[in-house]
């Protein structure tokens, strides 16, 4: 059996031997595209090269691309693992081609590998072609029907419309027709019972697209049309694992080495054997294919997190769990333990997972943990719910399972499932509509409508970047682009040259304004978006042609960059103080503070945090010269020892940033200090935890640290000027805390005392009405509890009798009656304080023995008291 490794070879090699350079797979966490969160496809990395926005780095490429479909245009996620062969995260094979060869070239290798390397017998194979389109004013795609006419039969040549055969990577963008190859891998019996072309495009296990030509000659605009790109491409993507099951001759994608491993392991584990149940063999395939998607994600830098694509990944790690949970038993974290697994079936083509095994085992186990837990008070919402609900028709409401879902995490197959466990059912209608009026309000508040950029000058190659040496420059506005949100439109704008730096790397973007004669355009922000820079700003010109002034706000500018040296100084001090596991998880660098996100188990000491504060001030002071290699081969700015960050993309050349050979080499794009000097000084804030295994840093530098100690330092003049400016503020302070202590006891035992004195007095009062003992009279004591204590403690002076006692307390007033036990048949305290407490505009109430009330009338308490003679009278 040829081993998935040797599929993965061989087609990396056939295109190599056709001059395609092979190229390296892009992070499947996208970062500097708007409409996308992950990966989606091979051709994802090349949109600005389809675009014409900057030429390829070769007119032919290839490679093997990390894919993730699980969201956006591209969604598969309900369907993997109930199907064997869609999956979240696959490998694409692709090869490209950017205006070089075409459909004839394109069809020609394709089969030539499929058959002639890969030796599948043409017999299994049909082919699709775009059947036209009238809404985009196409054609049926005769050219490729010629092409494929050279090698397979016409009637295998199967004409499909516009959903099937005609690529697009999003509602917007590159796209054009295609041509995809299927292969029928059923039995001879099944197939003498249909024909194979009946089934091509219907769905089927075993009869099934693995490759797709896109022949991409178009760009969506947003209104619909259709405009021609600058060339005429190829992209082309073959399915990994569905190639692998057709040449390993097996019926399903999970009966391939791809994933029997975690399969085999899972087995182990959990003692279900695959094969024997539908429900089991589900859940064993939901989890093999979703520790994939979510190891890679996290080895590029997307934790499951509850932001978009953050969210995404944990509801992928979620799905995993509750399928354990619910079909294997598994009431504890065991996802995390597949982590080696998947590490080891990569080690060779992509390697850059292998260091971060430990830290991706450790943030599933705590996800899976927070996970469990919430399934644990989901259910018990759940059971209370049956029991409080005896609805007759035993359904459990829409509204509830929405809630269970929004809250709890809870997928609503799962409240179904527990439903049917107790013979209840789900308003699924109802659901539905809590989910669309959720939709509705995240779409209306978040949705984007991205408008056409509109040429004003034609440019010639990606604009110039001069941000590095200047913050202001002339330009000139090459398109712009009006977008709009709910909140109102977004203007942006693309200059042929800026001084502006693009929001990456956790620099935020630069601020400023372009000038023109009279008319002055804010610059609110600036970003990436693939590779252009784009400005947002607050309006566009009505003439946007011509030259313009464009001025980034220098001095904002200025402590931008002070922040972001002073956080390559902070992750060396860190590795330094801490070890070198400590690795970048994540940066903000801003001007008015940085943050820096890293891998390390436990919590700072303070003595470690002042040393690492020591360091970067040292470094500080050492005004040590920025040494700045702008376009070096990454291979040599390696082996200066610079460290590449997981999750970023880097191309051929790199830029290495070094404060001191010996102490801070950063890959890093973004803007720095000449000298560390300029930085002036720097202050931690605070240091946290920020995710399992990672600590997070907040520190500010310059003029703001500054302020901030002189913030400190005047807060505490101003405290030693209050205790008249003593040698020693601190012992001071620590005399008073002791003085106050003191008196406030001393102040306890007068009370006592006072109300001990009080009570001699009072029993002198006490007079007999009708044979029984009453005591009642206004008093003055410090609160209602003393109030309350005394009562109790007259009482038991009086051992047999009733007390009345009220007192003022500012503008409130407070009866308490307390009856000794032998008189509660006679008389009862809640009735009456119910009486006596009218006088003092209140109500109360309490038991027999004892009753308090409250009242806003402390002049009417002689009142209650005289009321309360009466009523024992
Ligand atoms: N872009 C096409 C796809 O994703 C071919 O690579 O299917």
């Amino acid at each position: 059996m040829i081993k998935s490794s040797q599929i993965r070879r061989t087609f990396l090699d056939y295109f190599k031997s056709k001059g395609h350079e092979i190229v390296p797979s892009s992070p499947i966490v996208v970062k500097d595209d708007p409409t996308l969160l992950f990966t989606n496809a091979g051709m994802n990395q090349f949109k600005d090269n389809f675009l014409g926005i900057k030429p390829p780095k070769a007119p032919r490429l290839a490679d093997t691309q990390k894919c993730l479909r699980v969201s956006g245009k591209h969604n598969d996620l309900e369907v993997v693992g109930r199907d064997t062969y869609h999956h979240t995260m696959f490998e694409m094979l692709g090869n490209w081609s950017f205006g070089n060869y075409y459909k004839k070239e394109a069809i020609e290798w394709a089969w030539d590998l499929l058959v002639n390397e890969y030796k599948i017998d043409p017999g299994k194979i049909y082919v699709t072609i775009f059947g036209g389109d009238e809404e985009l004013g196409l054609g049926v795609d005769e050219e490729a029907r010629t092409e494929w006419k050279k090698w397979i039969a016409e009637d295998r040549i199967l004409e499909f419309d516009r959903k099937d055969n005609f690529w697009e990577m999003g509602d917007v963008g590159p796209c054009g027709p295609c041509s995809e190859i299927h292969v029928d891998i059923r039995t001879e019996e099944e197939k003498a019972q249909q024909p194979g072309h009946e089934l091509v495009n219907m769905d089927h296990p075993q009869v099934i697209e693995i490759w797709n030509l896109v022949f991409m000659e178009f760009n969506h605009q947003s209104d619909g049309s259709l405009v021609g790109l600058p060339s005429k491409n190829v992209d082309t993507g073959m399915g990994f694992e569905r190639l692998a099951m057709v040449l390993q001759d097996k019926s399903s994608n999970y009966d391939t080495d791809v994933f029997s491993p975690y399969i085999q392991f899972l087995e182990k584990t959990t003692g279900h054997t695959y094969g024997n149940k539908e429900e089991t063999d589900i859940a064993i395939r939901v989890i093999s294919d979703h520790v994939r998607a979510v190891g890679f994600a996290i080895a590029d830098g997307q934790l499951p997190s509850s932001n978009a694509a953050g969210y995404v990944i944990r509801r992928i790690l979620r799905r995993a769990s509750r399928y354990g949970f619910t079909f294997l038993g598994q009431t504890a974290p065991f996802i995390y333990k597949l982590v080696p697994v998947w590490a080891e079936a990569y080690r060779d083509i992509f390697p850059e997972i292998l260091s971060q095994v430990d830290f991706i085992q450790t943030t599933i186990h705590q996800e899976e943990t927070s996970f469990l837990r919430t399934l644990a008070r989901g259910t018990q919402l759940f059971d209370d719910y049956v029991r409080e609900h005896k609805a007759a028709d035993k359904t459990v409401d829409g509204a509830f399972a929405f809630k269970l879902f929004d809250t709890y995490g809870f997928p609503v197959d799962l409240t179904e499932l527990m439903a049917e466990e107790k013979g209840w059912t789900v308003d699924l209608a109802g659901f539905d509509a809590k989910m669309e009026e959720q939709r509705n309000r995240s779409r209306g508040a978040s949705e984007v409508k991205a408008g056409d950029w509109v040429e004003v000058m034609a440019m010639d190659g990606l604009p110039v970047f001069t941000g590095y040496d200047t913050t202001e420059g002339s330009t000139h506005i090459a398109r712009h682009r009006t977008s709009s949100t709910a909140k109102g439109q977004i203007y942006q704008v693309v200059l042929d040259q800026t001084p502006f730096y693009a929001e990456s790397g956790g620099q935020i973007g630069d601020t400023g304004t372009l000038t023109k004669g009279d008319t002055v355009i804010k610059v609110l922000d600036t970003r990436k978006e693939n590779d252009l820079i784009v400005h947002f700003v607050d309006r566009l010109p009505e003439d946007a042609s011509g030259e313009w002034l464009a001025e980034v706000d220098a001095e904002r500018r200025r402590r931008i960059r002070a922040n972001h040296s002073a956080t390559h100084l902070l992750h060396a001090a860190l590795r330094q103080v801490l070890g070198d596991h400590v690795e970048q998880r994540g940066s903000y660098v801003g001007a008015e503070s940085l943050r820096f996100d890293f891998s390390h188990p436990a919590k700072m000491t303070a003595a470690e945090i002042a040393e690492v504060e020591t360091i970067v001030n040292t470094k500080i002071s050492a005004g040590i010269p920025l040494k700045e290699h702008r376009n070096i081969p990454i291979a040599d700015a390696k082996s200066m020892g610079a460290m590449a960050l997981f999750g970023e993309k880097y191309g051929e050349t790199v830029r290495v940033i070094v404060f001191d050979q010996e102490y801070s080499i950063e890959l890093c794009g973004g803007i720095h200090v000449p000298n560390t000097s300029e930085i002036r000084l720097f202050k931690l804030t605070s240091e946290s935890s920020s995710a399992a295994g990672i600590r997070r840093i907040e520190a500010t530098t310059s003029d703001q640290a500054l302020d901030l100690l002189n913030g400190q330092v005047q807060v505490l003049d101003e405290i030693s000027a209050l205790l008249k400016n003593p040698k020693d503020p601190r012992k001071a302070v620590q005399d008073l805390m002791e003085k106050h202590k003191q008196l406030e006891k001393e102040l306890a035992q007068l009370q006592s005392k006072m109300v001990g004195g009080m009570k001699e007095e009072l029993l002198g009062k006490a007079e007999t009405i009708n044979g029984v003992q009453l005591l009642a009279s206004v008093v003055e004591v410090p609160n209602p509890g003393e109030l309350k204590n005394l009562a109790f403690e007259l009482l038991k002076a009086l051992k047999s009798g009733v007390v009345v006692l009220g007192a003022g307390f500012g503008e409130k007033a407070n009866l308490n009656v307390a009856v000794s036990k032998d008189l509660t048949g006679q008389f009862n305290a809640g009735q009456i304080i119910r009486t006596i407490a009218k006088e003092i505009q209140g109500g109360g109430g309490g038991q027999p023995h004892f009753a308090q009330a409250g009242g806003k009338n402390p002049a009417g308490l002689p009142a209650a008291i005289a009321k309360a003679k009466e009523l024992m009278g």
